[in-house]
């Protein structure tokens, strides 16, 4: 690939439309290079080209119709327009857009011999030092998905469970204050609040406690990332490598911040397992599973795979858990009934207590488990996987080449009617209820944590904290909408999530 100073030298020496053509073309030049690489004269026919499909203007293909913040509402419009599986361009790039849950569930299965994650998230993860298990593939992955699992077993959850009471006592003293001052809540950052509360103490045991001081700078750096990581993945050519934007500069000076922090807590807990003979610690956090976990050949994980690896729990972590619980207090403030019920759940299980004092009554919340499972249906805060076939292979009965980038689109099938009856009602009891002969239930229509051997490893722990931040609220809160001037909007930023969502609490 072309470095970014020998790009503006060839720019500089009269080679500016070569350079251009090639960067909209999607060309890279080669160590040595002088101009731009020819195009093959006899290129074979695309055998994307049958597909159906938007059309679009040369050199831009669709680019002008998609705006990045509406990604998947435009990628599922389509889906209703063309079919199941077809194409569109982004500038030069071909992606071929799926949505039939059944050929979804086969493409997630299939890896890594099969399909891998979009290259592009690699590529940009890289540039950001940023990469762990989320972007890794191959041997690398194998590696770093066997020491994440380690982490999430259920006895660490179990043994987590007074830290995230900790927490979560704490976000019910604050909400009390807005309830006893009856003021507007902005609900997603208050989430988010929640969040990086608890997936800092789950990744590397530090209490940042966001939830008890003003300072979210923290937070503010973190919340950066995504928009710029989901910009520079979805572009057309590296842009960046040229002019970067404004926020992309505060990204990067957030990201050294985020870095910074990250690789103390690396220095002082590596200090604290040195003091120990290592064959006896048993890890208390994942950062200490990343530190002491060996391979066949007794080696270690090395230090951008730690960092990444850290960095890579908390933005999968918070995001998604922090929306999903945003949405579902959307939704049941749409639907009284839903909260009603979950209260009386509530007061039934935990009966003269505030908040659910062990595992064990988690696992009692069937009613609250069903609204997640309805919520995370209806408002999957993972609408979109991108993932790329690593041989030729054939989807459909059409033959896709290796390379090619493919837009999973995830949520589609699960708002279809042949999969669920009545499929965009908000009616938790489908998931408790056995599903009468004339209804539909299809449950791998739904598959908001992925599927196959890279299924979504925090799914438990996001649970559990949906679960536990659930069962506080509907026990000693009622949640109402406040309206705003703007309906509330769902907005794609890599995770999805609602835009202009306000509430207020009253104590119960
Ligand atoms: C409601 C909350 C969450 C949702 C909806 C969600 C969804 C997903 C999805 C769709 C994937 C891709 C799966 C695939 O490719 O098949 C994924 C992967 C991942 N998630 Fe989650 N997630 C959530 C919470 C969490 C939490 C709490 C953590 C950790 C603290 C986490 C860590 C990860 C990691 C590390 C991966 C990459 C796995 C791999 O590539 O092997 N997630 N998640």
């Amino acid at each position: 690939m072309l470095n970014r100073n020998r790009k503006l030298k060839l720019y500089s020496r009269g080679n500016r439309q070569d350079v251009l053509v090639a960067l909209f073309k999607g060309l890279t030049f080669k160590k040595g290079e002088k101009s731009m690489p020819s195009l093959p004269l006899n290129k074979k026919p695309d055998p994307l080209s049958t597909l159906p499909g938007p059309k679009g203007l040369p050199i831009l293909g669709n680019l002008l119709q998609i705006d990045m913040q509406k990604l998947h509402l435009i990628l599922e419009g389509w889906s209703e327009q063309y079919g199941e599986i077809y194409r569109f361009k982004m500038a030069n790039k071909t992606v071929v857009a799926i949505s039939n849950p059944s050929w979804i569930q086969t493409i997630l299965k299939d890896r890594p011999d099969t399909y891998r994650r979009g290259s592009a998230i690699e590529k940009v993860g890289a540039e950001f030092e940023s990469n762990g298990v989320f972007a890794a593939e191959g041997a690398e992955w194998q590696r770093q998905r066997h020491v994440t699992m380690q982490a999430f077993k259920t006895e660490n959850l179990r043994r987590f469970y007074p830290e995230l009471y900790k927490i979560c006592e704490r976000l019910k003293k604050r909400w009390q204050v807005f309830a006893d001052t009856g003021q507007t809540i902005d609900i997603r950052k208050e989430w988010m609040r929640f969040t990086v509360d608890v997936t800092t103490q789950f990744a590397f045991g530090y209490d940042i406690n966001l939830l008890e001081q003003e300072d979210d700078s923290f937070q503010r750096h973190l919340e950066k990332f995504l928009p710029v990581f989901n910009r520079r993945a979805n572009a057309p050519f590296p842009y960046w490598h040229f002019i970067k934007l404004p926020s992309e500069r505060a990204m990067e000076a957030s990201l050294a911040v985020i870095k910074e922090t990250i690789n103390g807590f690396v220095q002082q807990t590596r200090y604290r397992l040195a003091q120990q003979a290592e064959a006896t610690v048993q890890p208390a956090n994942f950062l200490e599973a990343l530190l002491l976990a060996r391979d066949e050949a007794g080696e270690g994980l090395s230090n951008l795979e730690i960092q990444g690896n850290i960095i890579t729990m908390l933005l999968a972590g918070e995001d998604t858990t922090a929306h999903t619980l945003s949405w579902l207090l959307y939704l049941i403030t749409e639907h009284p009934a839903v909260q009603h019920k979950m209260q009386q759940e509530a007061d039934a299980v935990m009966g003269a207590d505030r908040l659910p004092q062990d595992m064990g009554v988690i696992e009692q919340f069937n009613y609250i488990e069903a609204v997640a499972q309805e919520t995370l249906r209806l408002k999957s805060v993972t609408p979109l996987l991108f993932m790329e076939p690593i041989k030729d292979v054939e989807i459909a009965g059409i033959s896709i080449p290796k390379g090619t980038s493919l837009m999973l689109i995830n949520r589609f099938g699960a708002l279809q009617e042949e999969n669920f009856t009545g499929a965009h009602n908000f009616r938790p009891e489908r998931w408790l209820e056995a599903t009468p002969a004339a209804c539909n239930h299809n449950r791998n229509a739904s598959a908001p944590f992925g599927a196959g051997p890279r299924f979504c490893p925090g799914r438990n722990l996001a649970l559990l904290e949906i679960k536990m931040a659930m069962a506080m609220v509907c026990k000693n809160f009622s949640v109402n909408r406040v309206e705003t001037e703007q309906p509330v909007q769902e907005i794609f930023s890599f995770t999805m999530m609602p835009d202009n969502l306000m509430v207020k609490l009253a104590a119960r």
